[in-house]
């Protein structure tokens, strides 16, 4: 069977303006699960709390969002408006490992606490019924021991999947991904698994797949961004897409590169009201894009100084005519 490739939430990189031009430009990946949304405590939700999630916004990809709440009822309340915008699943985050989320018992900060999940679950899923929930997960917050107690409590509820990052709330993205605990927990799951970390390139994916035959599903995030083409080239390596499906309508990859990065910038444009926060937002895609590229330390340096529109365009355009060379 074909395998599906989830593109990763990244909060303030994955938006739908991001979704929707990198679909244009880039093939392979099949959908994407949203960056978190908080819930909150009103029960009059506002469009504009949705709007990385309205239908009217996602034209492109098919998109799962995401919840981050500790609050059942918060959590039904939002599940239920993505409900009536049309979505038959709801993805909980208990991963994000940032501490100023973990530590109000959020993301990564649940999982200590099956006890809690337990509960949550217990009143959710059948207030939500027939809305689906998912769960993306790291295997503990300081300890992976903790997937012990989280492995059995999931298989007691209908899940649609489960999304692993195989590392604790507290490494972050140090170290690398714990695939023997991953192995356990797609062993003993009654739930489909999403495997998600550190794909990034399609000899890693290559030997992922190997080491987990079963596996259908592959979240990959950091190495979409880092390498764009990088869905392509998984399947065209796996040999499930000819040769000349791969490098986008066949153009050379600097020459597509371009093109998408013009119209991410084109598409942003009229969402800041600023330009400094426009300019601001596509130097941070420079943190990951820039790995694509060979000898790209003094272009790095001077995109970071860039504040208005005009210099940044001027500087990209200059790196991508002349200086770039593409490795990725
Ligand atoms: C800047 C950034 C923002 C992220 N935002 C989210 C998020 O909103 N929801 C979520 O579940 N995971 C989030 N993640 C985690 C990623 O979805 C993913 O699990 C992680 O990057 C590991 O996968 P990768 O190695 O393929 O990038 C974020 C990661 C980064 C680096």
């Amino acid at each position: 069977m074909k395998s599906k490739i989830y593109l990763a939430p990244l909060r303030g990189f994955t938006t739908f303006v991001f979704r929707n031009v990198f679909s244009r430009f880039f093939r392979g990946t099949d959908l994407a699960v949203a960056p978190f949304i908080s819930t909150v405590s009103s029960r009059c939700i506002k469009n504009s709390l949705l709007q990385d999630i309205l239908p009217e916004n996602n034209p492109e990809m098919p998109v799962i969002p995401q919840i981050i709440s500790k609050d059942a009822e918060d959590f039904i309340a939002m599940a239920k408006r993505m409900g009536d915008l049309g979505y038959d699943t709801v993805n909980w985050n208990l991963g994000c490992p940032y501490p100023q989320v973990a530590k109000k018992m959020r993301g990564s900060g649940l999982l200590p606490y099956p006890d809690k999940i337990d509960a949550f679950l217990e009143k959710v899923i059948p207030a939500v019924h027939p809305l689906k929930i998912s769960v993306k997960t790291r295997l503990g917050r300081y300890d992976a021991e903790e997937a012990a107690a989280l492995m059995p409590l999931f298989n007691r509820y209908p899940l649609a999947e489960i999304i692993i990052h195989p590392r604790t709330g507290v490494q972050m993205y140090e170290g690398t991904p714990d695939l023997d605990i991953f192995e356990k927990w797609m062993q003993c799951s009654s739930h489909p698994i999403v495997y998600n970390g550190d794909i990034r390139s399609a000899e890693d994916f290559r030997r992922l797949s190997e080491r987990f035959p079963r596996a259908e599903r592959w979240m990959i995030g950091r190495g979409l961004l880092s390498n764009p083409f990088l869905a392509e080239e998984i399947r065209t390596a796996g040999g499930e897409w000819p040769e000349k499906r791969a490098n986008s309508f066949g153009n050379p990859p600097l020459a597509v590169f371009r093109d998408f990065h013009n119209a991410l910038f084109a598409e942003y444009r009229p969402v800041f009201s600023g330009t400094h926060h426009l300019v601001e937002r596509m130097i941070g895609y420079w943190h990951y894009f820039a790995d694509a590229f060979a000898e790209n330390r003094k272009f790095i340096k001077n995109i970071r100084k860039c504040r208005k529109a005009e210099d940044y365009l001027d500087t990209v355009g200059r790196f991508l005519e002349t200086e770039a060379r593409w490795k990725a």
